[in-house]
């Protein structure tokens, strides 16, 4: 049977599989730095690539290979590269593909660390990047220069949950000869694929849906061998920002889960919502399972479901915002997000709090913005934490 015609929660289960002599059922941790020759011919046939065995865990580990099988499976990519974390992912893709000179156009809505990696780090070494709105394909062609390599979105978008329409950004980007990469933490492969959508490259941040219970930090590159894999395998053997086997086995165990975690916390984001958006302390809610979404029709056709994070506003800026933040009880007050604990930000002072008051504004972040991600609890007992919270805050 082909990977194509198997569910994403089977191949999540039984995917990546590589049973030792000894037949245990579940997936072993190979905790080695390095592995043994037989002899010197064979050490030497390793070190020149003739023999694809295991030379050193910063190349790869067989646990790792495992996670890499297993993800490259649900995602429906021919490969995987398994990186440190999530922004070793997007480092290793920028060093991996291209070089002084080059050009990349993403969405102006971004998780922070990427915005200052670009702006920052990439500036240095002569890869410059132009911001565009997520939502605007043709913003996206028209900032397409000569010498443009990649676009680079996320959708959704944090924290705003606006929507890039992949298709219709994947024609642009094969027409003009760019490569198109997504980031799909927010929706992960239980919701979302984008390679099947049109993208070139899919990252992942594994610490958020795929590990799912904030035990680790690992990340991933997916597309075509002929583009990712050789360019990737080189970089991180050198650089060194490899995924370590514990953590690649946490996360391979993460990905059985997924499925089931994904629905479950994906219904309740989307009951919350509703009830979010009929309490009389919410002025707004931004969720793409919505019917009131400005995007809902296309979030039906790209997304499994509206996804498990919900953001919402309410009256009277910070200082109420803050205030249903105090009177949870239940709810972590964390910027990390896809656990199966529900997760409370107030985005303005937390993740986007060094951007300029402009740039906040330009990117819907107002004062009374809260984002939830919405994990495995008791619904009603979501509502009645919200709930003391929301009317506090009236
Ligand atoms: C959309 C997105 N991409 C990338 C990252 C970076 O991932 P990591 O923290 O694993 O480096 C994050 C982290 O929050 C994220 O939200």
């Amino acid at each position: 049977m082909s990977h194509s015609e198997l569910a994403v929660e089977t191949l999540a289960v039984r995917e990546g599989i590589h049973r030792t002599p000894f037949g245990e059922h579940s997936e072993p941790l190979f905790l080695t730095s390095s592995f043994v020759f037989d002899s010197a011919a064979q050490a030497a046939a390793r070190f020149a690539g003739e023999d694809d065995g295991f030379v050193y865990s910063r190349y790869t580990n067989p646990t790792v290979r495992a996670f890499e099988e297993r993800l490259a499976a649900m995602e429906g990519a021919e490969c995987c590269v398994a990186t440190a974390s999530g922004m070793a992912a997007i480092l290793g893709c920028v060093m991996g593909l291209m070089r002084a000179g080059e050009h990349i156009v993403s969405s102006r809505s971004l998780f922070g660390a990427t915005s200052q990696l670009f702006n920052n780090f990439l500036a240095k070494f002569g890869v410059t990047t132009t911001y565009v709105p997520l939502a605007d394909p043709e913003a996206w062609e028209a900032a397409i220069r000569p010498e443009t390599r990649l676009l680079f979105l996320e959708t959704p978008s944090n924290p705003m949950m606006e929507l890039a329409d992949i298709p219709a950004i994947a024609e642009i980007a094969h027409r003009r000869g760019v490569l198109l990469v997504v980031d799909n933490c927010f929706c992960s492969p239980a919701l979302q694929q984008p390679i099947a959508l049109g993208a070139d490259i899919v990252i992942h941040s594994a610490t958020k849906y795929l590990d799912g219970q904030g035990r680790v930090l690992g990340g991933a590159v997916l597309g075509r061998r002929s583009v990712v894999l050789d360019p990737l395998t080189a970089f991180l053997r050198n650089a060194g920002a490899t995924l370590s086997p514990f953590n690649a086995w946490v996360v391979l165990k993460g990905l059985e889960t997924l499925k089931i975690r994904m629905d479950a916390q994906s219904a309740s984001a989307a009951a919350l919502a509703d009830w979010l958006e009929a309490h009389p302390g919410v002025k707004r809610v931004h969720y793409p399972g919505l019917a009131s979404h400005p995007q809902h029709a296309l979030a039906s056709r790209q997304q499994k479901s509206g996804g498990a994070i919900v953001s919402f506003e309410v009256d009277g800026g910070r200082e109420r915002a803050w205030k249903v933040v105090d009177s949870t009880r239940l709810l972590s007050i964390t910027a990390n997000l896809g656990d199966t604990k529900t997760t409370i930000t107030h985005p303005a002072s937390t993740t986007h709090g060094r951007l300029t008051a402009e740039a906040r504004a330009s990117a819907g972040v107002t004062e009374g913005l809260l984002r939830i991600s919405v994990g495995l609890e008791g619904l009603e007992d979501l509502k009645a934490d919200l709930d003391r919270g929301l009317s506090a805050a009236r």
